[in-house]
């Protein structure tokens, strides 16, 4: 082949390389030109059959339109996928700026209780606590006689507690009518039937554990409802005692209300599983109608406490002479309604779900599990 004929070679592939439309058509050229049996594959073929001469004139100008043609190829490329991305661009252009034309997706809310349990857990696993759960229906035995009820005790009567019918060995289970009874379970880690989810770790003395729940008692006004929320602390050890007690309380109640300094009150009560039982005070303002907590000079009672009582502590499996310990009883509702001011405890089991929206928590809105008051 002549120079001539290398030269119009040369033109006829710049011209399909001009021409090319897309990907597609400049892969074609590729193959027809550099391909095995491509027309500048053939050129380089021929030099081997040149005389040395031949080939130092005709190599160089061979291997040039190669090299020529291979960079037009991928510049030609470059630019085909350059226009190809635009188009793709122009064509799959979303408007966000337009309004959605449908309502936006419903969000659901969490349930004040969820919410607050969620913060008291969290407040009482900075220190330390477990956290363990128990059965709604439970047996008499561990409801009342492991935790030291007299048997004539008023509460095991049936205006206070739904008992169930009788099961065929003549039990008569009830629905706990407090979370007490998990102090028993958490002692001896009773775990019921199949299901042991309601102690997460195994627990021996230092016991340090809470335990929400559902709890029920045939009550009904604007602050009872038949089932509702408490949490139960229980703190085991050779050397607990009653300053334990006052400074755990202490420390939550000034984490879960948001304030510095909250003033309490341990007023002497009774309840046959503590000795002695106590019932705490916060500091409140009932001035202008509402309800601050941590400031002001009225009291409001939250909750109750005591040390653990050595009848229980030995139902529980445990040597009274070897350990004590102390335990308290929050109602959780009560905690939400203080917190955010919710005044009746029957809406929260309504399943209204526009008060739900109202009061409810968005899941993404939290920044932390203490975002409460501050959210
Ligand atoms: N179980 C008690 C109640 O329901 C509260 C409580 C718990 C008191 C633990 C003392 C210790 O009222």
């Amino acid at each position: 082949m002549t120079e001539l004929n290398i030269k119009k070679l040369e033109e006829q592939i710049i011209t399909q390389i001009n021409e090319a439309q897309n990907i597609a058509d400049i892969e074609q050229i590729r193959v027809s030109s550099l391909g095995k049996k491509g027309s500048i594959s053939a050129q380089l073929a021929k030099l081997g059959k040149m005389s040395p001469d031949e080939r130092k004139i005709a190599g160089p100008i061979i291997n040039g339109l190669k090299q020529k043609i291979t960079a037009l190829i991928e510049q030609k490329l470059k630019e085909l996928k350059a226009k190809e991305l635009e188009e793709r661009l122009k064509k799959e252009w979303v408007d966000i700026s337009l309004p959605l034309n449908e309502a936006p997706i419903a969000s659901g809310r969490i349930h004040p209780v969820s919410q607050v349990i969620d913060e008291i857990s969290a407040i009482f696993s900075d220190m330390g606590f477990s956290i363990a759960e128990g059965p709604d229906i439970e047996t008499d035995y561990l409801n009342f006689t492991a935790l030291n009820f007299p048997s004539d005790h008023p509460a095991r009567e049936m205006h206070d507690t739904f008992f169930l019918p009788p099961n065929e060995k003549g039990e008569k289970k009830l629905l706990r009518t407090h979370t007490s009874p998990v102090q028993i379970r958490a002692m001896k880690k009773i775990e019921e039937e199949a299901k042991a989810d309601w102690v997460t770790e195994p627990i021996e003395p230092p016991i340090r554990v809470i335990m929400p729940g559902r709890t029920y008692r045939c009550d009904s006004d604007q602050t009872h409802t038949p089932m509702f929320h408490q949490v139960e602390g229980l703190v085991v050890d050779k050397s607990s005692h009653i300053g334990h007690l006052r400074w755990v309380l202490e420390e939550f109640l000034q984490s879960f209300f948001e304030v510095d300094n909250i003033k309490t009150r341990f007023r002497p009560s009774f309840f046959p599983f503590t000795e002695p039982s106590m019932e705490v005070d916060v500091q409140c303002d009932r001035s202008e109608g509402g309800m601050k907590i941590g400031q002001g000079t009225d009291w409001l009672e939250i909750l109750g406490c005591g040390m653990v009582h050595p009848n229980v502590l030995r139902n529980g499996g445990l040597d009274p002479e070897i350990y004590q310990g102390f335990a308290f009883g929050i109602g959780i509702d009560r905690l939400a309604m203080l917190k955010y001011g919710i005044a009746d405890l029957r809406a929260f089991f309504d399943a209204d779900v526009r008060w739900l929206d109202h009061y409810g928590f968005r899941p993404l809105d939290i920044p932390t599990l203490f975002g409460g008051l501050s959210s």
